[in-house]
């Protein structure tokens, strides 16, 4: 017996980068802003446009980097319609990562403008707001679709996550 089927697929970096974001994600949800009032506190005000700048750069680096070297551990013989489904969902959460991003240093720039009230910033914080919950919806599928390949034993769980490995005999 021996554990995990294909998972030197996807590289350490590339690992790194998954379970990172994972974390860093969490991280920005759970500091959220939760009154836009809260941004009169210029250290907090800082802190959040730092975090959203690192997010999108290392957001940037990561979509150049997988898309250079790295591929999907789908077994070849998947159905084409399971790959397109597979890559829309991939891609689609990388456009909503960095639409929150994006929406929130525009609120952030529209706040630092003084439109602290009114149609403009509301209308960007409700984008925001729709923008992460249909992020939720992607992530919830994602991890559906990962469960799913782990009770199908076709090393696609394996190569990305570093636990509950498939046991596959020699
Ligand atoms: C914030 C949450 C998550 C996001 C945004 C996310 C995003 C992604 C993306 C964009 C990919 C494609 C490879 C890449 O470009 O890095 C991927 C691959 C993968 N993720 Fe996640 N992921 C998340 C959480 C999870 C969790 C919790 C699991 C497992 C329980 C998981 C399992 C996998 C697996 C197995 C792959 C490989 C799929 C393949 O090779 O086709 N992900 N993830
Ligand atoms: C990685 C970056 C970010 C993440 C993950 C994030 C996450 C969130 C989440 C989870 C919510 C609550 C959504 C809901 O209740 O449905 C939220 C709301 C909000 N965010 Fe962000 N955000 C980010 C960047 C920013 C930035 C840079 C700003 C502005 C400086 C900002 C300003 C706001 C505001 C004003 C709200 C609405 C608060 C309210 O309910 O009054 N966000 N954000």
């Amino acid at each position: 017996m021996s554990l995990g089927k294909s998972n030197s697929n996807y590289s350490k970096l590339a690992m790194l980068f998954h379970w990172g974001f994972v974390i860093l994600f969490a991280y920005g949800v759970t500091k959220q802003v939760e009154d836009l009032n809260q941004l009169d506190d210029f250290d907090f005000f800082k802190f959040e446009i730092t975090f959203a700048f690192i997010f999108l750069f290392l957001l940037t680096i990561r979509f150049i980097y997988m898309k250079r070297t790295q591929s999907s551990s789908l077994p070849p013989e998947t159905p084409k319609v399971q790959k397109i489904a597979a890559k829309f969902v991939h891609n689609s959460m990388y456009v909503l990562l960095s639409a929150t991003v994006l929406s929130g240093l525009l609120i952030g720039l529209l706040y630092w403008l003084e439109f602290k009230d009114g149609i403009i910033i509301n209308s960007i914080i409700i984008i925001h707001e729709l923008v992460i919950n249909i992020l939720y919806l992607f992530i919830g599928i994602h991890i559906i679709a990962a469960t799913y390949h782990r009770f199908k034993k076709d090393g696609v769980w394996s190569s990305m996550v570093p636990i509950l490995k498939e046991k596959i005999k020699n």
